[in-house]
C-alpha cells in the first residue's frame, strides 16, 4: 500500500465491497428474464461456464493490475506502461463508469420509489392494468424519478466520500450480509408456495432447443456485466488490496456470490410468477410490475414487497458506490483535489446526466439521438460498445504486454514458481479471453451476424 493511502483493512471487507459491486440490479433482475427467454437451464449452464472460465480469470485480472497500480485505472497503465497508449484504457473506464452510473441511478432512483410505494402499501387492491399504469405514469412524469435519481445520487456520494475503510467497506460489509438474509427469507417465502414447482422447473429445466448462438453471446454478456467487468471498477478496487491478500481466492470469492445472488434470485422471483399465473417473460415490468402483483396476491405480501424493494435498493447502492469510486478515485488522484470536493464534483455532473437519463422516459421521450433516448444511448454505449472493448484490451494487456512475470507476482506472490492452474490462466488470458470478446463485441457492434 502506498504510504498513507487509503485500504481495505480486512478479507471479508474486500470481498463484501467487490461482492457488492458485483451483485446489483444486473443479478436480481435482469439475470432472471434473460435467463427465462433463453432456454432457462441451458442458459444457465453456458452462463456457469463463462463465468467460471472467462469471468473469475477476468475478475483476477483485474484486481492483479489494480493491485500493482496502487491507483486510479488511468493513473495504473500509466505506471504500468509508460509512453504509451494503454492510458486509454484507464480514461475508457473512468468515462464508462460515468455512462452506467447515469442510467443505474435512474433506474435506482425508480427502485427508490417502489420501497415508497410498498411501505405505504399502495399496491393493495391493483389490478395488473392498473400497476402497469401506475409505473408508466411514474417513470413518464417529470419530477419524482428525476427527485428520486439525485436523492440515491446523496446516498452514493455520503458512502463514497468517507473513502474506503470509513465508507465504503464499513458499509458494504453490513449491507451484504443482510442482502444474502433477505433473498433467503424470499426464496423460503418463494419456494413454500402452492405450484412454486412449475416456476423451479422453469428455471433449471434445461431446453436446449433455445440455445441459439445469440443466447451464448447474450450469456457472456450477461457474465461480464453482472460481474463488473471491463470498467475500471475491479481494477480501482483492486488498488486498496493489500498485498498479503491472496487474489485467487478473492476473485473466485466474489464470483460465486455473484452467481450465487443471481440463482437465488431467480428462485425468490419464478416460482412466485408462476404460482400466480402471470407471465414471466414481461420485460423491464417483471419486477416492477409483474411483482407488486405477486406480491398483493400471496399471503404476508406486504412485508414481502417492503423486503424485496429494500433488497433492490441495497443491491444497487453498494454497486453505484463501486462506479462513483472510479470517477472520485480519478478526479482527487489526477487533478490533486480532496475526496469532499471530488465527490460533489461528480455528484453534479453525474446528477445532470442522471437526470437526463431518468427524463428519457417522459419529457424528453422524443429527444433522440442516434434514433435513441439519452437512457437508451448511454446504455447501449456503455454495455455494448465500451465496456466488451475494454474488456478485450484488458485482457490482451496482461496476456501480452505485461510482463509474465509481474502477472505471476501479483497472482501466485512476489517470486512464486508458476503452477499449472497459473499457466492455465494465463493460457485463457491470452488467447481464449480476447477471441471470446472479441466475438461478442463483433455481434454487438453488427460487424458479425451470428
Ligand atoms: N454488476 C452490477 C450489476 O450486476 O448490477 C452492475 C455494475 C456495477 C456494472 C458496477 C459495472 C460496474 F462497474
Amino acid at each position: 500500500m502506498q504510504e498513507g493511502r487509503d485500504g481495505f483493512s480486512s478479507r471479508f471487507g474486500v470481498i463484501a465491497a467487490a461482492a457488492g459491486s458485483a451483485i446489483g440490479l444486473g443479478n436480481i433482475w435482469r439475470f432472471p428474464y434473460v435467463l427465462g427467454e433463453n432456454g432457462g437451464g441451458a442458459f444457465f449452464l453456458v452462463y456457469m461456464a463463462f463465468i467460471l472460465m472467462l469471468g473469475v480469470p477476468l475478475m483476477l485480472t483485474e484486481m492483479s493490475i489494480g493491485r500493482a497500480g496502487q491507483r486510479n485505472p488511468y493513473g495504473t497503465f500509466r505506471l504500468l506502461a509508460p509512453k504509451t497508449k494503454w492510458y486509454l484504457v484507464g480514461v475508457m473506464g473512468v468515462a464508462v463508469a460515468f455512462l452506467i452510473l447515469s442510467f443505474y441511478s435512474a433506474v435506482a432512483g425508480w427502485t427508490l420509489q417502489y420501497l415508497y410505494d410498498a411501505v405505504t402499501n399502495s399496491f393493495e387492491g391493483k389490478s395488473s392494468s392498473e400497476l402497469s399504469g401506475m409505473f408508466d405514469s411514474f417513470t413518464s412524469s417529470a419530477y419524482a424519478p428525476s427527485m428520486w435519481t439525485l436523492v440515491f445520487l446523496v446516498m452514493t456520494g455520503s458512502v463514497v466520500v468517507a473513502g474506503i475503510e470509513k465508507g465504503i467497506e464499513k458499509y458494504t460489509k453490513v449491507l451484504m450480509p443482510l442482502l444474502f438474509v433477505i433473498i433467503i427469507i424470499l426464496d423460503i417465502r418463494a419456494v413454500t408456495l402452492d405450484g412454486a414447482g412449475a416456476g423451479l422447473k422453469f428455471l433449471f429445466q434445461p431446453d436446449f432447443s433455445k440455445l441459439d448462438s445469440k443466447a451464448v453471446l447474450e450469456a457472456l454478456g450477461q457474465a461480464f456485466f453482472s460481474l463488473s467487468l471491463g470498467m475500471g471498477t475491479i481494477i480501482t478496487y483492486g488498488s486498496y488490496i493489500g498485498k498479503k491478500e491472496n487474489l485467487i481466492s478473492s476473485a473466485t470469492s466474489v464470483s460465486l456470490a455473484d452467481t450465487a445472488i443471481a440463482v437465488l434470485a431467480g428462485v425468490a422471483i419464478f416460482p412466485a410468477v408462476f404460482a400466480f399465473g402471470i407471465q414471466p417473460d414481461s420485460g423491464p415490468g417483471l419486477v416492477f410490475i409483474t411483482l407488486p402483483n405477486v406480491f398483493q396476491q400471496m399471503p404476508g405480501g406486504y412485508y414481502f414487497s417492503v423486503l424485496f424493494f429494500f433488497l433492490l435498493v441495497i443491491a444497487a447502492l453498494t454497486s453505484s458506490i463501486s462506479l462513483l469510486e472510479v470517477v472520485v478515485s480519478y478526479f482527487t488522484e489526477e487533478l490533486k483535489i480532496s475526496r469532499a470536493k471530488a465527490t460533489v464534483i461528480s455528484f453534479i455532473s453525474v446528477g445532470i446526466f442522471g437526470v437526463l437519463c431518468s427524463l428519457s422516459s417522459g419529457p424528453l421521450k422524443d429527444v433522440k439521438i442516434f434514433d435513441k433516448t439519452v437512457f437508451g444511448l448511454f446504455n447501449y454505449v456503455s454495455s455494448n460498445v465500451l465496456l466488451p472493448a475494454a474488456g478485450f484490451l484488458i485482457v490482451l494487456f496482461a496476456g501480452w504486454k505485461w510482463a509474465r512475470k509481474s502477472v505471476s507476482d501479483e497472482v501466485l506472490g512476489e517470486g512464486k514458481a508458476e503452477t499449472p492452474l497459473f499457466k492455465m490462466f494465463m493460457f485463457i488470458i491470452k488467447f481464449i479471453a480476447p477471441f471470446a470478446i472479441a466475438l461478442v463485441f463483433m455481434n454487438a457492434v453488427g460487424i458479425l451476424k451470428l
